[in-house]
């Protein structure tokens, strides 16, 4: 086979596509019990979208965007991420002139070309949730929970919850220029240097601890917030509080993407080693602006689905492995199939998961796939049975067996499932 996934790409396959999407679905569950409703954006945008939403200066956009130019000559990328293009779309339909705030949520595929490795890929696949058009702390804080809540909702118990403020339009300034001059008083190395010109927020979280030294004393932007940005953030603490929602303060976190300003968070695993981020997320109130769209504030999260099957691995949370079907009907003749294909349709229209035993296997072939399926029941078809309409329902754990008219099958099934 001369062909396989490109690198850092990976297929979703059974068996294990059933826990996937069970997990996907779980992520997301506290949220549709929140009021979010799905909103679905194109897997690739204009470029500049995300060059002005993320920020040039980022490596996300800098370095690691899948980008080409379509037949029209117009530059397109695969979404590195799902925010700027749903706060495109919010904008684009007017959704911000209905009810606010606007609360959506959204699963799907992201590129960003990364080195791969474990929990690593090139294409990933993120759930997330973005709530618009409201600046209130309380909506921070439920924004925050919902994250925490979903790990909870899958059994995670030791997922960590980092949390800071990043200030705003007012108060970052002020503080980054504090900073730059702190660091134009070290002895960096050019590219640090140059680091620490262009976004020196971003050298406070440079991982070599020669760097972490020099920066120890630097000033921390939690202790320079204006009056505005203090109230807000201690609101959101009060309410997480109230939620009973405990985090480790994280002044000197800084995500990978410009448009974080206020609440900001990000959710860790100390099981999964360097890719240890299972999601994260904050508040983007000059995102909307950035790309031309009107003042909107914003807050949401992106969880991520891989990392977070990792997280479950990682902690020994096995989930049941869900049955491909309740039923398998296993017919022994060529009559008998004629006359089992339209009985597994009405256990199906019946709302039953219920395959069959097809491509001619023997009565033995058939039953270990029977077996295999997962399914409680097997509804055998025997030639000699079918003048007087007769199948024989058989529990595959006790192995118990009983002759039922086929006029009743559905409820004898029905009667004999957990
Ligand atoms: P992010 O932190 O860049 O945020 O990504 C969110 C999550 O996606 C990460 O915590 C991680 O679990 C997963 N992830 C990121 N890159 C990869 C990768 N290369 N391979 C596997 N998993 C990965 C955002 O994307 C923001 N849009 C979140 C947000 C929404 N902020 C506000 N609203």
């Amino acid at each position: 086979m001369p062909f396989s996934a490109p690198k850092g790409t990976y297929d979703v396959r059974p068996p294990d596509s059933a826990r996937w999407l069970e997990v996907r679905g779980a992520l997301l569950a506290p949220a549709r019990l929140a009021g979010y409703a799905l909103i679905d954006t194109p897997i690739f945008e204009d470029t500049a979208l995300f060059a002005r939403g993320v920020g040039e200066s980022t490596d996300v956009v800098s370095k690691e965007m899948f980008t080409f130019t379509d037949k029209g000559g117009r530059s397109l990328t695969l979404r590195p991420e799902g925010t700027a293009g749903v706060v495109r779309a919010v904008v684009e339909h007017g959704l911000h002139h209905g009810q606010l705030p606007v609360k959506v949520w959204y699963a799907g595929p992201m590129f960003r070309h990364e080195r791969p490795q474990a929990g690593r890929f090139r294409q990933f696949q993120q759930v997330g949730i973005e709530a618009l058009g409201v600046d209130d702390p309380a909506l921070d804080a439920e924004v925050v929970a919902l994250a925490v809540e979903a790990f909870r909702e899958l059994g995670l118990q030791r997922t960590e919850l980092l949390l800071t403020t990043l200030g705003d339009r007012v108060c970052r300034p002020v503080y980054t220029e504090q900073l730059r001059e702190f660091l134009a008083g070290l002895p960096l190395d050019a590219d640090t240097r140059r680091r620490a010109e262009v976004n020196p927020l971003r050298v406070l979280d440079d991982k070599r601890p020669e760097v972490q030294a020099l920066v120890a004393d630097a000033p921390a932007l939690v202790e320079h917030l204006c009056e505005e940005c203090r109230v807000h953030y201690d609101l959101v603490r009060a309410h997480l509080t109230d939620l009973g929602i405990s985090w480790h303060e994280a002044p000197r976190l800084v995500r990978g993407l410009d448009y974080y300003m206020r609440t900001t968070f990000e959710l860790q695993h100390p099981l999964l080693g360097a890719q240890s981020a299972v999601g994260g997320g904050g508040r983007y109130d000059g995102l909307s602006e950035a790309i031309g769209g009107p003042p909107l504030p914003g807050i949401g999260w992106a969880l991520g689905v891989e990392r977070t099957l990792l997280a479950l691995d990682a902690e020994g949370v096995h989930g049941e492995p869900p049955a491909r079907c309740a039923v398998f009907a296993v017919p022994l003749s060529e009559d008998a199939r004629r006359f089992t294909v339209p009985l597994i349709d009405e256990l199906r229209r019946a709302g039953i998961p219920t395959d069959m035993a097809y491509g001619g296997r023997g009565l033995k072939g058939a039953m270990k796939a029977a077996d295999r399926s997962g399914a409680a029941l097997a509804v055998v078809i025997g030639a000699e049975e079918l003048a007087t309409r007769v199948v024989q329902l058989k529990d595959l754990s006790t192995g118990e067996q009983q002759a039922v008219s086929a006029d009743d099958v559905v409820a004898q099934v029905r009667k004999r499932l957990p």
